[in-house]
C-alpha cells in the first residue's frame, strides 16, 4: 500500500501508529506521577504529570490543540484549552486530556489513579469541547446497548440492564462516585437488591471497566465532571457501548457559559455521539492499581507500566505493559 492510501478499515497508515504515539503520552505522564503515589502533595502530583504529557506532545510530529485540558488559560499554567502543542509538522488534531485522573487518589496511594489523553484528527473525528460543570452520566457495555434511558428511573435501567445480561438485579454491580449527592440513587439501587461499587474518586476508570464484560462493574450510573464525560465517551466509541448524558451546572455563570457553547441547547439528552464521534483514539495508563489498570510498579532498575489503548476506527483494542529501564522513581522528570 502507498503512503497515505486507505486500508480497508478506512485508516491511513500513519494514522495506525500515531495511537501507539500517544501511548508514550501517557506513559511519561504516569511514570512522572508515580512519584508522588502516596505523599499527600496533590499539586505537585498533577504538575508532574502535565509537565511530562507536555513534553511528550511536543516530540510528536503533530499540530495539536488542547480542546479538554486543565481549564482555561488564565488558570492553568500548561495543557490549557487552546494551547497548541507538537512540532507543527503533520496532521491537525483536537487533544483531550487528564493528565492525572484522581488526584487525591494519587497523592493517598488509593486505587484508580490514571493518566489519559483522547485523540481525534481534524476532519476525521470530532470531540465536544465540554464546559468544567458536572455531568449526569450513564454509561454500559456493549451488552446493554439501546436498552438503557437516563431518562428512566435508575431501578428501571438497572432492571433493563440485567435482563440484557442475562443476570439477576441482585448480580449487578453499579459503580457509582462516594458523594453525598448519591445517596438517592444508591438507596434506589440497593433497593432492588443491586450491588453498589463506591468509588471515592475516578469515574472515568469505573466507567471504562464496566465498558468491559470481564472487569466486575456492569455499568457506571451519576455526576461526576463533564471532561471526565467526554474522554468516558471517546472509550464508549471504541468499544461499541453506550452512554447517555447530561449537563448538570451549579451556578448561572456555568450555565451561560455551557449556553454559548452549545447554541443554547444545554438541557438535552446527550448521546456518545454529541460527545465524539468520528475515527477517535483512547490511551490511559495506571498509575495506581484499580478497576481498570495495573499501577507503575518499580523493580530493581526499572519500571512498569500497564495502558490500554484503543481505536474507534479499528474497534481495537490493547493492553500493553511496557518495561522503561530509565525510569527511576528518584530521577524520572523531575
Ligand atoms: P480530579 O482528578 O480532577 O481530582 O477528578 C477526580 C474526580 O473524582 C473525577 O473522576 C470525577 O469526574 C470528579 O472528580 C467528580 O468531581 P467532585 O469531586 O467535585 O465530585
Amino acid at each position: 500500500m502507498t503512503k497515505g492510501q486507505r486500508s480497508p478499515k478506512g485508516a491511513t497508515p500513519a494514522d495506525r501508529y500515531r495511537h501507539i504515539d500517544f501511548l508514550r503520552v501517557t506513559e511519561e505522564a504516569a511514570l512522572s506521577a508515580s512519584k508522588w503515589v502516596g505523599k499527600g502533595k496533590r499539586d505537585e502530583a498533577d504538575d508532574a504529570a502535565c509537565s511530562a504529557m507536555r513534553v511528550a506532545l511536543n516530540q510528536m510530529d503533530l499540530k495539536a490543540r488542547i480542546v479538554i485540558g486543565e481549564g482555561e488559560r488564565d488558570k492553568a499554567p500548561m495543557l490549557y484549552i487552546g494551547e497548541e502543542l507538537g512540532s507543527g509538522e503533520g496532521p491537525e488534531v483536537q487533544i483531550a486530556v487528564d493528565p492525572l485522573e484522581g488526584t487525591n487518589l494519587c497523592a493517598n496511594g488509593t486505587p484508580n489513579a490514571i493518566s489519559v489523553l483522547a485523540a481525534a484528527v481534524e476532519g476525521e473525528g470530532w470531540l465536544m469541547h465540554a464546559p468544567d460543570c458536572y455531568m449526569d452520566k450513564l454509561v454500559v457495555g456493549q451488552e446493554c446497548k439501546g436498552v438503557v434511558d437516563i431518562t428512566l428511573p435508575p431501578r428501571v435501567n438497572v432492571r433493563l440492564m440485567a435482563k440484557a445480561l442475562g443476570k439477576d438485579v441482585d448480580e449487578m454491580i453499579i459503580g457509582i462516585l462516594d458523594r453525598p449527592r448519591h445517596e438517592a440513587l444508591i438507596n434506589e439501587l440497593r433497593e432492588t437488591g443491586c450491588r453498589v461499587h463506591l468509588v471515592p474518586d475516578g469515574d472515568l476508570s469505573v466507567a471504562i471497566a464496566a465498558l468491559d464484560p470481564d472487569a466486575g462493574v456492569d455499568g457506571l450510573m451519576g455526576i461526576g465532571g463533564a471532561p471526565e464525560g467526554v474522554l468516558t465517551a471517546v472509550a464508549v466509541s471504541c468499544t461499541g457501548g453506550d452512554m447517555q448524558a447530561r449537563l448538570v451546572f451549579t451556578n448561572d455563570e456555568q450555565r451561560a457559559r455551557a449556553e454559548a457553547m452549545m447554541d443554547g441547547k444545554v438541557d438535552r439528552v446527550l448521546k456518545t455521539e454529541d460527545l465524539a464521534r468520528g475515527s477517535v483514539v483512547f490511551c490511559a495508563t495506571g498509575i495506581t492499581s484499580g478497576d481498570l489498570l495495573k499501577g507503575v510498579r518499580y523493580r530493581r532498575g526499572f519500571a512498569l507500566t500497564e495502558s490500554i489503548v484503543m481505536r474507534s476506527a479499528t474497534r481495537q483494542i490493547r493492553r500493553i505493559e511496557t518495561t522503561h529501564q530509565d525510569a527511576l522513581p528518584n530521577d524520572h522528570h523531575v
